[in-house]
């Protein structure tokens, strides 16, 4: 068994980021078409932790929390205080969407990695002098216990926090697929155009190309929204679009809300029942795309903001041009 790899991430907040990453890794579990469940692993890159919620419940997450079973507790005994603990020790198996028939595991986030991460860059930074070498740093150590954690497993998610951080451009760099949930309005599409290019640049050196997969999400059928479809679909059908996107389009739907609000209880069920199949069909494209072979690499899209640290750091990170 090696895990494929799938982040599901956009500058963008709201958009339904975590709302997808979870509801993926419960498709992906129940099992795709006639295909049996396969063994998911989320990752929760988010200190918001609502992946992380939804899927342990408040119980569980407090104790994994106090027991630093979290994402900042391993990133913290790592770098800070230099130990040596594995990543596969901090995975939980969920209760809240699993059943007897189908096991969904997560790595959990708590509001502590925001100051573990504020912590790490200073921390390394005042030994590396780089910001881009410690991103350098973070990008290696996940990609290392991301590669022991593979053969547990069938699929990895990571749910991303809003924005570009090391972690998610860590998460982007160790990907074979990036799903990037948008909602069709000018807003959301302003920041798009520069996520994509930061997809690009994290995978620079690979020799495939990784074109993102923009996921349209809580769609209405205003005419803003229905003109804004068309222009993305256009990039997407363009031979050199900055993104591919699915088919399906995830309606505005009150139940989704619903659901994550109050998941404890109803909340799961509504997730599981989820009646219209809808993330169902999603999980069919997902496979489709991140079993598909990557087309060789494009010519690099013109930088947005470079040589500003920040929206490529790991490229000049790894050409050793960093200072
Ligand atoms: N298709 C949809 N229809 C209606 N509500 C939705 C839909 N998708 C997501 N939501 C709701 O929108 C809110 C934001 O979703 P979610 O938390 O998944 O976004 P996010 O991108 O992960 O946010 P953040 O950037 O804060 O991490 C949640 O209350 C969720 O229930
Ligand atoms: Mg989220």
């Amino acid at each position: 068994m090696t895990a494929k790899v799938v982040s599901v991430a956009n500058m963008k907040g709201g958009v339904g980021k975590t709302t997808v990453a979870v509801a993926l890794a419960h498709e992906l579990a129940k099992g795709v078409g006639a295909k049996p469940g396969e063994r998911v692993l989320l990752i929760d890159l988010d200190a918001q932790a609502n992946a992380s919620f939804w899927l342990s419940g408040d119980e569980a997450l407090s104790e994994l929390i106090e027991r630093g079973k979290t994402v900042d507790g391993f990133l913290e005994d790592t770098i800070i205080f230099g130990k040596t603990p594995q990543l596969k020790d901090y995975v939980h198996q969920t209760t809240i969407l699993s059943g007897a028939d189908m096991k969904i595991f997560v790595i959990p986030s708590s509001p502590g990695l925001r100051i573990v991460e504020r912590e790490m860059i200073s921390f390394l930074s005042r030994r590396t002098r780089s910001l881009l070498e410690v991103e350098r740093v973070v990008s290696e150590l996940l990609v290392d216990q991301l590669e022991k954690l593979k053969a547990d497993f069938d699929v990895i998610i990571f749910d991303s926090a809003p924005g570009i951080s090391a972690l998610t451009e860590a998460a982007l760099r160790a990907s074979d697929l990036v799903v990037v949930p948008t909602v069709p309005d000018f807003i959301s599409n302003l920041g798009l155009e520069a996520f994509c290019k930061s997809v690009w640049w994290s995978n620079k050196d690979s020799p495939e190309e990784r074109t993102p997969f923009v996921l349209a999400n809580m769609v209405k059928t205003t005419e803003h929204h229905k003109s804004m479809l068309a222009e993305m679909r256009e990039e997407a059908g363009a031979e050199d679009g900055a993104f591919k996107m699915f088919a399906l389009e995830i309606p505005d739907m009150p139940w989704i809300e619903e659901a994550t609000a109050s998941v404890n209880g109803a909340g799961a069920r509504a997730f599981a029942a989820d009646a219209s199949g809808l993330f169902a069909k999603l999980a069919a494209e997902v496979v489709e795309a991140m079993n598909a072979p990557a087309p060789p690499r494009r010519p690099r899209p013109e930088p947005l903001h470079r040589p500003e640290p920040g929206i490529s750091p790991i490229v000049e990170a790894t050409n050793g041009s960093a200072h």
